[in-house]
């Protein structure tokens, strides 16, 4: 048999398993399983008419029927392989206390988070109790997913320690996160106070998303970026490392998904040194070089530019295509680079799943 399997045929024994997770644990399977990051948001009217309905965006996420609905919105539309817990990386830092609101055409705000009384304010120990909702929505989507789409894998999340800290102390997005940078330098000490006190947050409410009913969980490091070698070392590589080897030893068959943005040629180094299973490639990455970076056993996910699905027609179709081509043998997760635009015609995403399931 060859190294590659058949994903649209007949079921054997040992093909139960759902195929987004085969792909995750380093299975190659053709057609690849798909999903796209931010594939429940305001690109759909649906979306939007619960958001609506829910009132502010924090709402929606801690109203677990809502967020369930959002949740399963583009299973039901598109009929993906995976379904992403609608949430947000920011949960949880409202989930230690910290102050946030997602102002209208404004992003997130957070409190900034400047000195050590602001870190030891922290609460660690009301993460479960106030995340509650969130793991209820996971429970509530495993149900709705085992009944309506049992070939349907649920996706937990958080974010990275490095991506939410420097937030965190931002208090807001921003191009080059000047403040939580240079906190990092200026003050190591209470930096790493502050990343600490995420890994083990952020280890405490993977662990919960997956006793909810979560079967792959993926680390978001949307910020990763923008530190040199020595920076993404400490800062991204080490926490991460943690967060894997303590999600790991309960959850030895649970894949995770990391997601070092713009990393470039340090990803080869990120997957060797933190263990993920899989790692998700940003729209700048040449898929064919981080073929060559990652062991052969380790999946690749990713990484359609989001602007060619809004452009949709032949440029869709020919980014496509090369990074088809260029996966075609290896474990393999088609995806995005980076989040669904909000102007994206839901018409070109269901192109794209018709053209992924073609084989390309
Ligand atoms: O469908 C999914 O992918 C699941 C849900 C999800 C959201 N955010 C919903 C959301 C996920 C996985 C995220 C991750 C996230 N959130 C990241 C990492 C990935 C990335 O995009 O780099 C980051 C950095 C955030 C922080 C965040 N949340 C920002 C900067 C914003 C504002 C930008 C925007 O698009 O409005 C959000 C808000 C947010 N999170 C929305 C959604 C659907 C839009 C809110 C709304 O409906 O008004």
């Amino acid at each position: 048999m060859s190294a590659e399997s058949d994903n649209k045929g007949a079921q054997g024994a040992g093909e139960a398993r759902k195929p987004l997770l085969r792909a995750l644990s380093g299975e190659a399977l053709w057609p690849p399983p798909m999903w796209l990051m931010r594939q429940a948001g305001r690109y759909l009217p649906e979306y939007r008419e619960v958001r609506e309905k829910a009132g502010g965006f924090i709402a929606l996420c801690t109203t677990p029927e809502l967020a369930a609905e959002v949740t399963v919105q583009p299973i039901r539309r598109f009929g993906m392989d995976g379904a992403i817990l609608f949430s947000d990386i920011l949960m949880v830092p409202w989930a230690l206390g910290q102050p946030l609101r997602f102002a209208e055409g404004e992003g997130p705000v957070l409190e900034p988070l400047r000195d050590a009384a602001a870190v030891a304010a922290l609460e660690l120990d009301r993460v479960r109790d106030r995340a509650a909702p969130i793991f209820d929505t996971v429970r509530l989507t495993r149900l709705a997913l085992d009944q309506h789409a049992p070939k349907v894998a649920l996706i937990g999340f958080a974010g990275s320690p490095w991506t939410v800290a420097a937030y965190m102390v931002e208090g807001h997005g921003s191009r080059d996160f000047h403040t939580a940078r240079g906190m990092a330098y200026a003050d190591p000490a209470l930096f790493g106070r502050l990343i600490r006190t995420l890994v083990e947050a952020t280890t405490d409410y993977l662990l919960a998303q997956i006793e909810a009913g979560a079967e792959a969980v993926m680390l978001f490091d949307s910020w990763a970026g923008m530190l040199p070698p020595s920076q993404f070392r400490r800062w991204v590589i080490e926490p991460t490392a943690t967060i894997v080897r303590n999600v790991k030893r309960l959850h030895p068959s649970i894949p995770v998904v990391g997601f070092p943005r713009l990393a470039g040629p340090l990803i080869g180094e990120y997957v060797q040194r933190t263990g993920v299973d899989t790692v998700a490639m940003d729209t700048a990455m040449d898929p064919r070089l981080a073929a060559a970076a990652v062991p052969a056993h380790i999946g690749l996910q990713g990484n359609l530019d989001p602007l060619s699905l809004v452009t949709g027609g032949a440029a869709l179709e020919a980014e496509a295509r090369q990074i088809l081509a260029a996966m075609r043998g290896r474990p393999f997760v088609f995806n995005l680079g980076h989040g669904i635009e909000k102007v994206t015609p839901p018409e070109h995403v269901a192109a794209l799943v018709r053209l992924v399931r073609s084989g390309g």
